[in-house]
């Protein structure tokens, strides 16, 4: 048996005639961007959320540099985040203009380390960019003690929560990517900020759509990114499935849990205490990575990592490490990443789970 790392077809097979309907709809309404989809959209995440105000925008790398630049935040400034993050975190940071100083994470979990974000600010810290990696959040509150907004990457914590609030509720804004693999994934690129200030909200809308407030009236300078009809048509047919999405891949997740609960070559990282995990990806550790990805494959089973390096181990960003990031690299040197979707069959988790016990 081969069972792929993710399978975007059986994704769309599963909600098709509502895909093929709410293309249709656009279609006939001939209205293509920022229009009665994305205004739909935007009040049903914000409602699923539970946050006041929701902008959609272009992508999720967007998302994050306006929510920066909402904040007033470019050149000069410093913004923290972590070292064990996908590059576009530091790219949407730095398109603002400010420079991005990263902090490490917590050993066992990848989440953000609040000792370590906290050493590796200055006088000219700004903001934090917390990133809930993997599905997990990390510990937000505390962060925002620290006295800059804290802004939440979300891109891939669609329904994850820390004590009863949702990932991207608990910093001052929230920055979501729904590109196609998300667990809330458009059919295209796509992405939101979400925040329960008004003043926020009313700064990414103007900034999404070049500064304009009214027709021909632009009162800032602002870039182009919104969100058009089509995905955001297919958005709501897929955010009406997401709570049922998230269920499966936590009951996948329980079943590798399970298998690897002896495990003396596979570790899954640490399910941190009073979180709901969204569950986005399965990720180990495994000191002999390649060899248990080898056997794994050997297995039909297609695994991938994320991410072989930290951010400051990819060259043009050599020297945004001010403080020991030692736990992100180790990370980066054994994380593996188990194929993990809602679509999965039964006899595909089955064969998993049997074979993770099997490389033991
Ligand atoms: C943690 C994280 N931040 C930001 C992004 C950027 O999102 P997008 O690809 O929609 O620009 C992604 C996804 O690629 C992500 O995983």
């Amino acid at each position: 048996m081969r069972v792929p790392f993710a399978d975007l077809r059986r994704e769309t097979a599963a909600v098709r005639d509502e895909l093929d309907a709410a293309a249709a709809r656009v279609l006939d309404r001939g209205w293509y961007v920022l229009g009665a989809e994305g205004e739909e959209f935007e009040a049903e995440f914000a409602a699923w959320l539970g946050a006041r105000h929701c902008a959609g925008v272009a992508n999720g790398t967007d998302a994050i540099e306006l929510a920066v630049r909402a904040l007033g935040i470019g050149p000069g400034a410093e913004v923290v985040t972590q070292a064990n993050t996908c590059v576009p975190t530091v790219a949407g940071i730095e398109r603002t203009g400010a420079r991005v100083v990263l902090c490490d994470v917590e050993p066992d979990a990848g989440t953000i380390d609040l000792t370590s974000a906290q050493a590796a600010m200055s006088e000219r810290t700004k903001a934090i960019v917390a990133v809930h990696l993997y599905g997990q959040m990390g510990d937000v509150a505390p962060l925002v003690g620290l006295g800059v907004p804290v802004i939440e990457d979300c891109a891939q914590a669609h329904g994850a929560r820390h004590d009863d609030h949702p990932a991207g509720t608990i910093g001052v804004l929230g920055a979501f990517s729904f590109y196609p693999t998300k667990n809330l994934g458009a059919l295209g690129d796509a992405g939101a900020v979400v925040t329960n200030e008004p003043a926020l909200d009313e700064q990414v809308r103007l900034l999404r759509q070049y500064g304009q407030a009214t027709r021909y009236e632009h009162v800032a300078e602002g870039v182009n990114s919104r969100l058009d009809e089509l995905q955001a048509a297919f958005l709501r047919v897929k955010l009406a499935a997401l709570d049922a999405d998230n269920d499966r891949r936590r009951e996948i997740a329980a079943v590798y849990d399970e298998a690897l609960g002896t495990s003396a070559r596979l570790t899954p990282l640490a399910a941190l205490p009073g979180r709901v995990h969204a569950r986005h990806l399965y990720v180990a550790r495994a000191a002999d990575r390649a060899a248990v990805q080898e056997e794994l494959d050997a297995r039909g089973i297609q695994t991938l990592v994320h991410y072989p390096r930290a951010i400051h181990q990819h060259p043009p960003y050599a020297d945004r490490a001010r403080v020991p990031l030692s736990n992100a690299e180790a990370l980066a040197a054994s994380v593996l990443s188990l194929p993990l979707h809602p679509r999965m069959t039964d006899d595909e988790v089955g064969h998993v789970a049997q074979s993770l016990r099997q490389v033991q």
